[in-house]
């Protein structure tokens, strides 16, 4: 099932054909280590930072509260190592009613919970990240088709790559095997070249730029137009391309043909640009799982607004906002509303 196509009309195509409001997200939890700086230090250089924070974050349990905020019923699917860091992970992702039963708790001694450094340029509030993936890694795909209900019962499985590939390929297994009906939606972030098994069980492959580039072996520069169709040929039903300041663009394939919507971006002041994206990926998720909008158009518009509204606060999880303050934005806003063209 999933992003099921129907006639090219102003309000196709349609999200889940199963609206029980229910996001299985598999992903990672880290802890943010992040360090403001004025700008951006190239190779080689030291540079003097600012204030230093410790923050929750990991694209899984980003895009686990960012769904949950936005509305849906949220469990979370990931690995965390037997530490401070891991108690606090599962702690603030449980106090956003998120249910964390699906998280493994290594043992002591041995995978530590997932870290990112992070640098946050304050003038101009993009950032650099690198992951030390720690218990992340460590997800086995047994540890999922052991208890497959999370993914069975859910109207939409999300997904990142911060957690190993035959991990998200045996949930997509789970999600997409026989009556389970659970639509696939893929972050394909941080990119990587993606074996055809997972490729044909995802129904909407989410991406940046600097992603579809790389999974297209495109240069970046590359139109977002022709980025979006060579992603949309590696098969999955649905391309969503996020392009920053310049908004969102989707395509859908409904039977020979391909529609496109056009997302232009909110205006809003960003300072801080980390979880932007998750922000964008969770709410999208939440929206077409509760089928509470009429096509994808909306689910497009309100997660673009989610995603604008996560660049105005510092870190992931703090960022990441309530489905009240994204209506605030859209109804402000209207004309930034997604379109089909
Ligand atoms: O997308 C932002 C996230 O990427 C950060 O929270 C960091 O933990 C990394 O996973």
């Amino acid at each position: 099932m999933g992003l099921h196509p129907s006639p090219p009309t102003s309000s196709t195509p349609s999200p889940s054909t199963r609206a029980t409001g229910r996001v299985c997200v598999l992903g990672s939890l880290n802890m943010d280590l992040i360090v403001q700086t004025p700008r951006l230090p190239t190779p080689g250089e030291t540079l003097l930072g600012g204030e230093f924070l410790t923050l929750p974050g990991g694209k899984g349990a980003n895009q686990a509260v960012a769904a949950a905020r936005a509305g849906g019923s949220v469990s979370l699917i990931g690995a965390v190592g037997d530490d401070d860091y891991g108690r606090r992970m599962v702690g603030v992702v449980g106090s956003e009613g998120v249910d964390t039963s699906g998280i493994r708790r290594r043992g002591a001694g041995s995978s530590p919970t997932g870290i990112a450094v992070i640098t946050v340029a304050t003038e101009q509030g993009e950032n650099t990240i690198v992951v030390a993936g720690g218990a992340n890694q460590t997800l086995t795909p047994a540890e999922i088709e052991d208890s497959p209900t999370k993914v069975r019962s859910a109207a939409v499985l999300l997904m990142q790559l911060e957690s190993p590939v035959d991990a998200v390929l045996a949930a997509a297994q789970i999600a997409k095997h026989g009556e389970a009906g659970t639509t696939t939606i893929l972050n394909a972030a941080p990119a990587q070249r993606l074996p055809t098994t997972l490729l044909e069980r995802i129904d909407c492959l989410l991406v940046n730029r600097s992603e579809a580039a790389a999974l297209t072996e495109r240069p970046e520069s590359s139109e977002p137009a022709e980025l979006a169709n060579a992603t949309l040929d590696l098969g999955p039903r649905t391309v969503v391309l996020t392009l920053g300041s310049r908004g969102a663009m989707a395509l859908a394939r409904t039977g020979n043909s391909v529609i496109t919507w056009y997302a232009p971006a909110f205006r809003v002041e960003p300072i801080d640009t980390v979880a932007a994206g998750d922000a964008f990926a969770g709410t999208l998720a939440a929206v077409l799982a509760a089928g509470r909008t009429g096509s994808l158009g909306e689910a497009l518009t309100l997660a673009s607004a989610a995603g604008a509204l996560a660049t105005t606060k510092r870190g992931a999880i703090p960022s990441l906002p309530s489905l009240a303050e994204i209506n605030r934005l859209v109804m402000g806003q209207p004309e930034c509303a997604a379109r089909q063209e």
